[in-house]
């Protein structure tokens, strides 16, 4: 893991305070995420769903929507925490958000008991579609 121990003790806290603000009402699967800026600030986010279930909104996306809308352009790394066995993976969604937004950013996957994964956009969005396609 690129992170150091006290940023991922930082995310890890941030992301499992976001989480209990999810609003899982349909799925209940509840997951938070913490995004760190290169200047050390940290953005969190959880998932909302809605009713019309295709408007629900990721928690890796809320938080990276939050730092974005703060001005934010630089980032470090995010984190994603849920009640899963092993560590939770970002769905294909937010990994191309990421990727647009954040194309070196190392993604840290995680449970709420702490277990672990770590993994660089780039090794979890292989032959992206990005910006540079457009031209
Ligand atoms: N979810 C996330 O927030 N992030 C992911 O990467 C996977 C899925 C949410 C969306 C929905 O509210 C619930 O988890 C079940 O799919």
């Amino acid at each position: 893991m690129r992170t150091s121990k006290e940023d991922f003790d930082r995310l890890f806290a941030s992301a499992g305070a976001a989480r209990e603000n999810a609003c899982a009402f349909y799925s209940k699967f509840k997951v938070g995420a913490a995004v760190l800026t290169n200047n050390g600030d940290i953005y969190s986010g959880c998932n909302i769903e809605s009713s019309s279930y295709g408007l629900t909104m990721c928690a890796e996306r809320n938080a990276l929507a939050g730092a974005l809308c703060a001005g934010e352009r630089e980032f470090k790394a995010i984190l994603i925490t849920a009640d899963t066995p092993g560590p939770v993976s970002p769905c294909g969604a937010c990994r191309q958000l990421l990727y647009d937004y954040a194309p070196d950013i190392e993604v840290i996957m995680t449970n709420v008991k702490g277990s672990s994964a770590a993994e660089d956009i780039s090794e979890l969005l292989k032959y992206p579609f990005g910006l540079s396609k457009l031209k």
